[in-house]
């Protein structure tokens, strides 16, 4: 399993309680701390039973405890000792990053050995800004500096062969199972700010997410809150994205999704996909449920149930094309992805009036299969005028709601 976040468990077997020995090549500062039934005699009649997490691992007092020194300042790298306590704290322990603490991540580091590790952030972990290779970066109360990386990617895109910028992902998993990640705070992440890979069980609850950039004339670009390859379970709850790219948006390959009390501020909005961008390859999302997602000053707004949409560009969108590609090229190349039994519920807000009167877009491809598609309860209302439209394009059936052609839309 690799795993470059902080907060890594997973279904390993556990190590037998008995006694861990206090080692003496500790660095300066660290120290370890036996769970309490590990210093007492082991007496017949003692009955010490394991409590056990969700997954069958021990609970946090029941685990070996690594605590490691601060870092002085802003250039006191702590890497080496952090490192340490993780494959200390590894099958079983904890990683105690304390309160009102700055510990400073300034090298690359290969967390491929984590197994059955928690990390306990209650301190911050703050990246350094040099603009170099670096490939994985994560953490929770996490200061990722990625003002830097805005900075020096401005105006290129990732596809470009001549970017070479290869900024790092706050918190990427990949082949991993059972990650859960809460309360906590990822700023300023220089790419995505999370992207999951062939990964399974991936739950993020109560999590602030926030990337706003302090220079006018760079965008905080791509550092979408989330991100997802070949995912089976992501569920989001009860959180907050503040960034300048998707707010949530699954990729190829997801299902099971599960969302609720999202709250999108200033985002591309929720998005699936891009889903059928390579010839040839079957892609899927499946199976999702997204309810209460509040969408503000945003491009795009949403699906599914319970949506409040304010200030929002293009608040409900359906459509096959995307990403550089005008409409003469998306329609000379037609698109394959079928969308089937997509609902929009309870959709209500306003629109920034940026397209005009249209308030919801589906436009799907001459080329694919689009059906039960339904709209219900929308009030979405426009400030460019009244009645607010709605374009349906090359949809099968009927939507719930009167719609237009884009050709008869006035944006
Ligand atoms: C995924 O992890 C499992 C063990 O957890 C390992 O056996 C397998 O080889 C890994 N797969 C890949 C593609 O890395
Ligand atoms: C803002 O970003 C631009 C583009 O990278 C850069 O040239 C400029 O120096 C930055 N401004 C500040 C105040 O850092
Ligand atoms: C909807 O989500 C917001 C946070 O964005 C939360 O404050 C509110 O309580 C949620 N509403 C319901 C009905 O759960
Ligand atoms: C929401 O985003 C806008 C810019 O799009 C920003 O001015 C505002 O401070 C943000 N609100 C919060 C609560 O973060
Ligand atoms: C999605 O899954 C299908 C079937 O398992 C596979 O053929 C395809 O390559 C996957 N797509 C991506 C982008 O990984
Ligand atoms: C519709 O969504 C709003 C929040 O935007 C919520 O207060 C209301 O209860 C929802 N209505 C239904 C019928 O679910
Ligand atoms: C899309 O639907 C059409 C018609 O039902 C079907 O022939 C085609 O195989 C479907 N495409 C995919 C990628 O599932
Ligand atoms: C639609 O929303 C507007 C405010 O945005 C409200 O005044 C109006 O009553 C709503 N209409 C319905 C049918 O709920």
């Amino acid at each position: 399993m690799r795993f470059s976040y902080f907060l890594a468990y997973s279904l390993a077997s556990l190590l037998s309680a008995s006694a861990v020995s206090l080692e003496n090549d500790n660095p300066v500062g660290a120290s370890i701390t036996l769970p309490r039934y590990n210093l007492l005699p082991r007496l017949p009649w003692s009955n010490h039973k394991h409590h056990k997490d969700n997954w069958g691992n021990r609970v946090e007092k029941d685990r070996k405890r690594i605590t490691i020194r601060s870092s002085r300042n802003d250039h006191d790298d702590i890497s080496a000792d952090f490192l340490w306590a993780l494959k200390k704290a590894n099958h079983g322990g904890l990683v105690h990053l304390q309160k009102g603490k700055k510990y400073l991540i300034g090298k690359n580091l290969d967390l491929t050995f984590l197994n059955d590790v928690c990390v306990k952030l209650n301190g911050e972990v703050k990246f350094t800004n040099d603009i170099q290779d670096v490939k994985i970066y994560g953490s929770g109360v996490t200061n990722c500096n990625g003002q830097a990386w805005w900075d020096g990617f401005s105006g290129a895109e990732i596809p470009d062969p001549k970017n070479k910028y290869f900024r790092p992902i706050l918190v990427l998993t990949d082949n991993a199972t059972n990650i859960e990640v809460s309360g906590l705070h990822l700023k300023d992440s220089p790419c995505w700010t999370t992207f999951f890979v062939r990964s399974k069980n991936v739950v993020f609850d109560d999590v602030y997410i926030d990337a706003v950039s302090t220079n006018a004339s760079t965008l905080p670009k791509n550092t979408d809150g989330f991100y997802s390859l070949n995912v089976d379970g992501l569920t989001v709850t009860n959180t907050r994205v503040n960034v300048g790219d998707d707010c949530f948006s699954p990729k190829p390959n997801t299902t099971s999704i599960f969302v609720k009390n999202l709250w999108c501020n200033g985002t591309h909005g929720v998005s699936m996909g891009s889903i059928g961008q390579y010839p040839g390859v079957k892609d899927y999302i499946s199976n999702a449920w997204i309810e209460n997602v509040t969408q503000l000053n945003g491009q795009n707004g949403a699906r599914l149930k319970d949506i409040r949409i304010e200030n929002t560009h293009a608040p409900v969108v359906l459509n096959q094309c995307y990403f550089n590609v005008n409409e003469m090229t998306c329609a000379a190349y037609l698109s394959k992805v079928n969308i089937t039994n997509v609902i929009f519920l309870n959709v209500s807000g306003t629109r920034s009036g940026k397209n005009g009167k249209v308030v919801a877009d589906h436009t799907c491809s001459p080329g694919a299969t689009c059906n039960g598609i339904h709209l219900e309860d929308i009030n979405l209302t426009s400030p460019a005028g009244s009645p607010s439209q709605i374009v349906c394009d090359n949809i099968q059936g009927d939507i719930g709601v009167d719609c237009i052609p884009a050709s008869e839309a006035d944006d």
